[in-house]
């Protein structure tokens, strides 16, 4: 039975995901913050607080098929009052950076390295198209910024997985606005059909979802040319 390692599960997406990965026959393994989720799609379950270095005995002695890094922070989300650059602060701006991309990256580094050898393997950001410098619209820096950088690492591992030529596949996943504490009730889409989206990508061919940036089942692309920021042509006289 393949395992899969989701990060966050006691709510939001990553429960979802627990739910949708268990049902599509995978081993569940879950990490997160909530020291007893009540989620029971979960095999195995251990608090890791992703701000903090990885403790050296976190599924030790899994192999992990796939590694869904699904926990995230919006801390500069105007919504709740706060997402203008100049008011943000720096504990915040690193705590979004300890857990969207220093997080993400010391599970990568941790697992990576293994599906290589094995020359198997899934990972996953579960990034969002705010990380794209195309949809940088001034607010929200630390949330934007991590994001890009999560994909620029997932961008990194694919490169590695081509080379590799096995059955590996690194990607990014949004899942686009969804009703989460993080989304809010506003959002216009559930989290349970993002989460089958998501399994189902997991189960294309390393090829054609490897290097990709997805939202949903289509491809959302990276970024896109041309100058990012309007004002006076620099070409003109
Ligand atoms: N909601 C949206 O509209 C939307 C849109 C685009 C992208 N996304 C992305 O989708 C992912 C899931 O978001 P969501 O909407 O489900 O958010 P959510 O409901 O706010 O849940 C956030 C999850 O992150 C985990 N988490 C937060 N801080 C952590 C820490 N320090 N250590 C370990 N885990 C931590 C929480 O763990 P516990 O379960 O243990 O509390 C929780 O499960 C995020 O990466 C988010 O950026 C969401």
């Amino acid at each position: 039975m393949p395992s899969a390692l989701v990060t966050g599960v006691s709510r939001g997406l990553g429960a979802h995901l627990c739910r949708a990965l268990k049902a599509a026959g995978y081993r569940v393994l879950g990490a997160g913050l909530a020291a007893s989720p009540r989620n029971d799609a979960l095999d195995d379950y251990r608090v890791a607080d992703l701000r903090e270095p990885l403790a050296d005995d976190l599924f030790a002695g899994e192999d992990v098929d796939v590694l869904v890094n699904n926990a995230g922070v919006y801390l500069d989300d105007p919504r709740r009052g706060y997402g203008d650059l100049f008011s943000l602060s720096a504990d915040d701006l690193r705590d979004t950076f300890e857990v969207n991309l220093f997080g993400t990256a010391r599970l990568v580094l941790r697992y990576a390295p293994r599906m290589l050898a094995r020359g198997s393997g899934r990972i996953v950001c579960v990034s969002s198209g705010m990380g794209r410098l195309q949809d940088a619209d001034g607010a929200s820096f630390a949330y934007r910024s991590s994001k890009l950088a999560a994909n620029s690492l997932i961008l990194t591992v694919a490169r590695h997985f081509t080379a590799g030529q096995g059955d590996l596949s690194a990607f990014s996943y949004c899942p686009g606005w969804i009703r989460t504490d993080m989304g809010t009730g506003s959002a216009p889409l559930e989290p349970g059909p993002a989460a089958d989206d998501l399994v189902r990508l997991l189960g294309l061919p390393a090829a054609r979802s490897n290097g990709r940036f997805f939202r949903g089942l289509a491809e959302l692309g990276w970024d896109t040319r041309g100058p990012l920021v309007t004002g006076p042509d620099p070409a003109a006289p």
